[in-house]
């Protein structure tokens, strides 16, 4: 599975491609993933906080809703487990994934500047 995830991931991301062993450090240092054929997403949840890690869709299967209802997969279980606020960090220049979140009520609350290669960080929250 996590060599699946490698690969789909290396399609979402190919400039910065996280491999199997990345991913199974995340789960060890208690994230959480879902993986399908198309998508995958990370989160955590740390007492009543909890944070998307990472989210991404095969290139042929966007615009499909499939972000959408990972995010919501991820949003109902923090809030199972006591989780009040769901945060997460997005490049600037990103505009695909900051109009995906914030189709999905998510708020700018700050930026971190020239926080990626220079790009800022755009820090956004979600009650939950
Ligand atoms: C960002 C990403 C995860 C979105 O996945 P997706 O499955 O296509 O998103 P959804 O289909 O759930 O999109 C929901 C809504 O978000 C908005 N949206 C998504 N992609 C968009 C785009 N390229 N341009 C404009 N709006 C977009 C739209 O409002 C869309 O609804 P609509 O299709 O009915 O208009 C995907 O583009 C991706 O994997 N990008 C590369 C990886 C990445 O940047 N991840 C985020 C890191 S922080």
């Amino acid at each position: 599975m996590l060599n699946e995830l490698e690969k789909l991931h290396r399609a979402c991301f190919p400039n910065k491609p996280w491999s199997a062993a990345d991913f199974a450090d995340l789960k060890k240092s208690g994230c959480d993933i879902i993986a399908s054929q198309n998508g995958f997403i990370v989160w955590r949840v740390v007492a009543d906080q909890a944070e998307i890690i990472t989210i991404g869709v095969h290139p042929d299967a966007r615009r499909g809703g499939i972000a959408t209802a990972m995010l919501v997969l991820a949003e109902t279980d923090a809030k199972k487990r006591g989780a009040t606020k769901m945060f997460l960090e997005v490049a600037d220049n990103n505009h695909p994934a900051r109009a995906m979140y914030e189709h999905n009520g998510y708020k700018q609350i700050n930026i971190r500047p020239k926080y990626y290669d220079g790009i800022d960080a755009i820090l956004m929250e979600k009650i939950l």
